[in-house]
């Protein structure tokens, strides 16, 4: 299996490391060699060279099984132009339109709010990855001044809302999770989200095994804190979604806990922890890991090795109950002793 990997910056650096130290373990454990090629851009490889991704990037990436990021983001690029062209010209290059994001507490204590068990907090969030509000559509006028209007258009189609709707049905489906939120402000953005509410009623009316239920977005965060267990399967637009899986994280137990991928069923899939760069964290051995590796996990999962996903996801598991983490989940080994000790429990776990 060929691997890129874009370490990217800040903590990204840090925790891609120990990822990558943990990937290799289980591949030693289940005897599957991994390939992994190491791709340098960054701010710093920005700087250096003005270049953000060289121009057959997209393609060379879509010769690898799977792409896995770090982070992108550097206070030395204030306009973050590299980290728009690298992640999400892979949104958006790629095509990579389902962002898979599963919140699920690990251990209760580590959730922040009251009398929570790990049987409250399980669900997926499927935030639509290739449209919206993301996709750079708008412009300034007067910039710099008092009368400067500002224009940023959010993009909704027929193709990029059913396509994301349908797959949170279809993995409700296969997963036998009850039940399919979409969550929307279709009150007050009456027309773009007008076509979320007629496309959620078409395919919902196809999976008739599956609860359909629709909140707006801002009574969803209210619940998501509330109840949480309520919640199986939530679809949501690119913003709101975006905004909603830090929520998720902080239910989990913080950033450094939260894992993603950026999928397009069945093509090149790119797969990185929901947190950033992190700069004042950055190269001090004190960032959490587990987000990376169970991103780490969910691209062995989507490529098929399955025992290797497995074992990796019990292994963080077992370091999170066992308190062997970092500071922000209530441990005290840093970044590098994180990912020893959970790439030594990979090796150990039974087959
Ligand atoms: P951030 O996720 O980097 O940090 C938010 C908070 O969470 C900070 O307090 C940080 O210390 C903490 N945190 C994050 N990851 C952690 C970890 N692994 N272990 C322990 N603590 C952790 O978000 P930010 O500060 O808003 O953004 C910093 C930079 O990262 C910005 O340039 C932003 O654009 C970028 N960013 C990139 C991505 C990405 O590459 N996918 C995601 C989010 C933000
Ligand atoms: C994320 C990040 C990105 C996003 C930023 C860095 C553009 O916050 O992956 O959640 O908003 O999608
Ligand atoms: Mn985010």
């Amino acid at each position: 299996m060929r691997i890129a990997v874009i370490p990217g910056d800040g903590i990204g650096v840090d925790v891609t490391a120990e990822a990558m130290k943990v990937v290799r373990a289980s591949g030693d454990a289940f005897g599957r060699r991994f390939d992994v090629e190491t791709l340098p851009w960054s701010a710093s490889h920005f700087l250096q060279t003005g270049v953000t991704l060289p121009p057959d990037g997209f393609t060379l990436l879509r010769a690898f099984d799977a792409v896995f990021v770090g982070a992108l983001g550097d206070p030395r690029v204030p306009d973050h132009r590299h980290a728009r062209e690298i992640l999400l010209g892979m949104r958006f290059e790629l095509d990579l339109y389902v962002n898979y994001r599963p919140v699920r507490l690990l251990d209760d204590r580590l959730c922040p709010l009251k009398n929570r068990t790990t049987s409250d907090v399980n669900f997926v969030v499927f935030r639509e990855n290739t449209e919206g509000l993301y996709v750079g559509v708008g412009g300034r006028f007067k910039a710099g001044t008092e009368d400067e209007i500002a224009l940023q258009e959010e993009v909704n189609t027929y193709k990029g809302v059913h396509r994301i709707v349908r797959h949170a049905f279809e993995y409700a489906k296969a997963a036998g999770r009850p039940e399919v939120c979409m969550a929307d402000k279709s009150n007050a953005m009456t027309d773009g989200h007008a076509l979320w509410q007629r496309v959620f009623r078409e395919v919902s009316a196809r999976y008739p095994e599956v609860a359909a239920r629709h909140l707006y977005i801002d009574a969803l965060a209210l619940q998501m804190v509330q109840e949480p267990a309520q919640f199986s399967v939530i679809v949501t637009n690119n913003l709101f979604g975006d905004i909603i899986t830090d929520l998720g994280a902080a239910l989990q137990g913080g950033l450094g806990l939260a894992a993603s991928g950026n999928l397009h069923p069945g093509r090149t899939s790119m797969f990185e922890p929901v947190h950033g760069s992190a700069p004042p964290l950055a190269g001090k051995n004190v960032a959490n890991p587990m987000g990376a590796v169970l991103s780490a996990a969910l691209m062995l999962e989507y490529l098929g090795a399955t025992d290797e996903a497995r074992a990796i996801e019990a292994a963080v598991r077992q370091a999170v109950t066992a308190r062997q983490g970092t500071r922000d989940i209530g441990g005290a080994l840093g970044t590098r002793e994180t990912g020893d000790y959970i790439a030594r429990a990979v090796g150990k776990a039974p087959a």
